[in-house]
């Protein structure tokens, strides 16, 4: 079986390449991302592997289609950059639904501490032997009030963690489940100290957090973001910091990042003003989508991706295979047939 794998990154080799080889799988690695110019390279492969800034858009999906690819596998949870209804009938798209909840939940909680505490300041100062303490004072998390929007498996995580920094957490979800502390969307941006978003990229949330909702938060909100960008819309966010109505912003997601976020673009010229403002920002903490990154999600990541296409090729089914059909009741065809088309 060969699939070639785009935008692929020094890290993601060597676990893709042991559950490969253990699996008779051969991964090409590309360093292009794929887009309409480059889903040529896909010719002679099986399958595509794709990451979060890979566009899978109609007119891939139609490349790729009459090159003979017959599968899609995201290396990923989201899947808001694929046309999965363009994609019914003729790719099938399987994606990673979990691979480490913690990973992303504990990177959350790193920004946060980062932020309040100046943690990233200080280790510059000291280096420069600056053994001041100006300007670093921070504030106590304990019996602060955390709102968590979107309570699945990062989420609650999440909302673990915090409990145990001694925390009052509430959360808002449009799905709620058991033990959280729900709370429509208007009190969770009235009460909390911070918030952090959890909940997928979707047509509903997009730009969620504009400056509508920005201006009924409590001052001084500190909003953390993991999740995906366009949840935020950064121009209302700047204005917010900028208003000194946002305490401070943890972003290791960005609306525009897919053509900045993973490279060392450090020699060029920054031609996004919004993102290049927001970074200047004493009071905002940007890191490249990296809350992912840690052994155990992409050894995780590597083996459910193989998993996928192994039990896809032989078995013509994936549990992890979605459409635009996925989860309505009336239309899903997979939980009766096992396959999304
Ligand atoms: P999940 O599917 O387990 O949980 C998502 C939750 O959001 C669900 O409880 C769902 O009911 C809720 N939700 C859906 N629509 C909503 C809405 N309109 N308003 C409020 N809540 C809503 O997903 P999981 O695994 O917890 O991941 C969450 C998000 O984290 C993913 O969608 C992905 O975008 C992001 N992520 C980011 C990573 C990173 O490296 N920065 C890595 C992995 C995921």
């Amino acid at each position: 079986m060969n699939i070639a794998l785009f935008d692929a990154k020094s890290y993601d080799r060597p676990a893709f390449e042991k559950y490969g080889s253990k699996n008779g799988i051969r991964y090409k690695f590309l360093e292009a991302r794929l887009d309409e110019d480059t889903a040529d390279l896909a010719h002679g492969q099986d399958g595509v592997c794709v990451f979060v800034n890979d566009t899978v858009n109609a007119a891939v999906i139609d490349r790729l289609h009459a090159l003979g690819v017959q599968a899609v596998a995201l290396r990923c949870a989201g899947f808001n950059n694929v046309d999965v209804r363009h994609a019914y009938g003729r790719l099938h798209v399987m994606r990673v639904p979990a691979y480490s909840p913690y990973a992303v939940a504990e990177h959350a909680m790193a920004m946060l501490l980062t932020s309040i505490r100046r943690t990233h300041k200080a280790y510059i100062r000291t280096r420069d032997f600056n053994f001041s303490l100006n300007g670093l004072t921070g504030f106590d998390l304990h019996g602060k009030t955390m709102g968590v929007i979107g309570t699945g498996k990062i989420g609650r995580v999440f909302m673990d963690i915090c409990r145990g920094f001694g925390m009052r957490v509430i959360a808002y979800d449009k799905f709620p489940g058991d033990g959280a502390d729900y709370v429509s969307l208007e009190e969770l941006y009235a009460q909390s100290d911070m918030i952090s978003l959890h909940c997928p990229l979707t047509e509903e949330t997009y730009h969620l957090i504009d400056a509508n909702a920005i201006m009924r938060m409590k001052k001084g909100v500190v909003l953390i973001n993991t999740s995906r960008g366009a949840l935020i819309d950064a121009e209302a966010l700047l204005d917010g910091i900028k208003a000194r109505q946002i305490g401070a912003a943890c972003l290791d997601v960005y609306e525009e990042e897919s053509d900045i976020f993973f490279e060392d673009v450090s020699g060029h010229i920054m031609d996004d003003d919004i993102l290049a403002r927001l970074i200047s920002m004493p009071n905002v903490l940007v890191t490249s989508h990296q809350a992912f990154l840690t052994q155990e999600a992409l050894d995780n990541i590597a083996q459910t991706t193989t998993e996928n296409l192994v039990t896809f090729f032989n078995q013509g089914t994936c549990p992890n295979e979605l459409c635009y059909h996925c989860g309505r009741v009336d239309e899903c065809r997979k939980h009766r047939l096992e396959k999304c088309f």
